[in-house]
């Protein structure tokens, strides 16, 4: 019997350290020292035997039990160990990869101008005034002094959808509305910035639809030194303290007198070079004294309130503050153009 029980544990104790797999040890504890157990059986035989024998067999029995579990136990311990370790094989994370990237989107090169022309002006104490892209005759040209067969009007070729509705040429008629809704009553100080039309072949130079900021200013004693001053700031902030702007006289139907106003070159800082033709000077808007049959058609008295606009093309500042060569980069989205002016 003793030995019948020797045997046992010896071969529960090969079985164990040979078990690779938990489940498999599960089983076995089951299978040696569960109730159906080779050792409960082998105690069956037990109540034939004397007390003495019974003591001893009892003893060892306990013994092979106690050694069987503690085989287990430890076979457990270390599957389990095994187990943690293969995980964390299995799910290791690489830290010293390098990352992926991720491409993140930014501000349009051309609405970054924009940004920084209306926060230049919003700290000059101007307000936003925004209007249709589709616009009424009556506002675009009308109002603006600018009656219909008037010869000035070729000047901007348009695109008309109907005879009184096209797609608006310029964004003076958002300053016609505004001066409109202040009924005769100053001051008005607002910009207009917003997309225009014109029917224009597009070229490097040119473009069918480009993006305008206008500004209107209008109250008692305004003079053209205000306008002079205010474009003084504007091209000064924009591309450089120590560039100087200068009036060329011109013509606009809506503002009289009405000049060009040029800054002095980047390149040859007024020296004259082939950049500006020799002039020394570089085109940038246009502006003038509002015209008194544009106050008396919006509702102003004339005698009492003087005004200045000015009209700025956003490529045209954008192509000279970076030296783009072709206006169509700021419309045919080409990324390698886009990109280089992440901010
Ligand atoms: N509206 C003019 C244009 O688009 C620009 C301008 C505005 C000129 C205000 C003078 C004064 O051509």
């Amino acid at each position: 019997m003793l030995e019948q029980l020797k045997l046992i544990k010896q071969n529960a104790i090969n079985e164990v350290e040979t078990c690779n797999d938990i489940k498999e040890l599960i089983e076995l504890r089951v299978k040696y020292l569960g109730k159906k157990g080779p050792i409960q059986e082998a105690m069956k035989s037990m109540k034939d035997l004397d007390i003495e024998e019974r003591k001893a067999l009892g003893l060892v029995s306990n013994e092979v039990k106690d050694a069987i579990s503690v085989a287990i136990d430890a076979k457990q311990g270390s599957l389990e160990a095994l187990e943690v370790e293969k995980k964390l094989q299995s799910e290791f994370i690489d830290v010293s990869l390098p990352a992926r990237g991720q491409n993140h989107g930014h501000t349009h090169l051309l609405n970054q101008v924009v940004e920084e022309i209306e926060d230049l002006f919003i700290g000059m104490g101007y307000d936003i005034a925004e209007g249709p892209e589709v616009e009424y005759d009556h506002y675009n040209f009308e109002m603006l002094n600018l009656p219909k067969g008037h010869p000035a009007r070729d000047m901007q070729d348009s695109f008309y959808i109907t005879e009184e509705l096209l797609l608006r040429t310029h964004t003076s008629p958002v300053q016609a509305r505004t001066m409109l809704k202040h009924e005769g009553k100053g001051p008005v100080k607002i910009i207009c910035p917003g997309k225009v039309y014109r029917r224009d072949d597009d070229d490097a130079t040119h473009s069918h639809q480009f993006m305008q900021i206008e500004g209107l200013v209008i109250g008692e004693n305004i003079t053209m030194s205000d306008l002079k001053g205010t474009l003084d700031v504007f091209a000064k902030k924009l591309f450089g303290e120590n560039r100087e702007i200068r009036f060329r006289p011109s013509f606009f139907p809506f503002t009289e007198p009405s000049v060009e106003v040029d800054v002095t070159c980047a390149k040859c800082k007024g020296e004259g070079c082939p950049m500006c033709k020799d002039s020394g000077y570089i085109e940038i808007l246009g502006a003038g004294m509002v015209h008194p049959n544009v106050l008396k058609m919006a509702g102003f008295d004339h005698n009492k309130y003087q005004g200045f606009a000015f009209g700025i093309g956003a490529e045209r500042i954008a192509i000279l503050k970076y030296g783009i060569d072709d206006i169509r980069q700021f419309y045919t989205n080409d990324m390698r153009f886009n990109k280089q002016f992440s901010k």
